[in-house]
């Protein structure tokens, strides 16, 4: 469903790279967490694969469709929820859906009905039609999450998408995430937070400065690492961060 083939992108023209020739190939069906610590280059490789930053090096494939070259073919097969919900703050919830919605060039009979069934989902029904300036973090993130879905993408990718939600939030999205790919879509989504990884995710690969350290089922990475460790050992191990200097 998406193969990433040896993409790098600098930010300062090649002084340093932010992702160096990482290559990726995510199965359609399948839930991949995409596993990093802070400035890994989780978010830059998101936005080189949705089209909001150009590519340096290298190629990504959507469905067969390559994003630089056939970008609005690759694009109405994503659905994107970016790490920090910018989203207009004076349309109500609803409006910014059918805004998309009407991007993507969605029916109105299927907006409508899947509109209903998410907000629903959500818990967001009654607060639809109130102005997004109104809402809460986690509002934002189930408004823009129902927007990235309106479209039915068959590839829906989320940067980060757990942060700032409660537990019942949280698990909201966990099940939207395992229902997308039961209907037969694909799920990439960028963490650090190790739990949520290694609770949802069929398969996860590990980016430390840059650079793919580490891919496959957690099952894999275990026999990779020749111990019992659980992920987080794991985690330090592989991104070689000493343990107490977490907080
Ligand atoms: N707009 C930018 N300009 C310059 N450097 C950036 C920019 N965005 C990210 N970087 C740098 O690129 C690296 C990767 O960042 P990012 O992709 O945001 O990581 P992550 O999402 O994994 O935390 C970091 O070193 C970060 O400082
Ligand atoms: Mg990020």
């Amino acid at each position: 469903m998406l193969r990433i083939n040896g993409v790098s992108k600098s930010y300062d023209r090649g002084a340093t790279w932010a992702v160096k020739n990482l290559s990726l190939h995510v199965q359609r069906g399948e839930i991949f967490g995409f596993l990093g610590p802070n400035g890994a280059g989780k978010t830059t490789t998101l936005r080189m694969i949705v089209g909001l930053l150009p590519i340096d090096e290298g190629e990504i494939l959507v469905d067969g469709y390559d994003v630089t070259k056939d970008p609005i073919q690759a694009k109405r097969r994503i659905g994107f929820l970016p790490d920090s919900p910018n989203i207009y703050d004076r349309l109500s919830g609803l409006e910014y859906v059918r805004f998309i919605a009407d991007i993507y060039g969605v029916p109105e009979k299927q907006r409508i009905e899947r509109t209903q069934r998410l907000l629903e989902m959500f818990e967001m029904t009654e607060a639809a039609g109130d102005l997004i300036k109104s809402y809460s973090h986690g509002m934002r993130q189930k408004i823009a999450l129902t927007a990235a879905l309106v479209h039915q993408p068959p590839l829906l990718i989320l940067d980060e998408p757990m942060v700032g939600l409660d537990p019942r939030s949280s698990a909201l999205f966990r099940r939207t995430m395992r229902e997308h790919c039961d209907a037969g879509g694909t799920v990439l989504f960028s963490t650090h937070v190790l739990e949520v990884a290694e609770r949802i995710c069929d398969r996860v690969g590990i980016i430390n400065k840059g650079v793919l350290i580490a891919h496959g089922t957690m099952d894999e990475l275990r026999k990779d690492q020749d111990s019992d460790a659980d992920l987080e050992a794991l985690f330090f191990q592989l991104t070689e961060t000493n343990i107490d200097e977490t907080p």
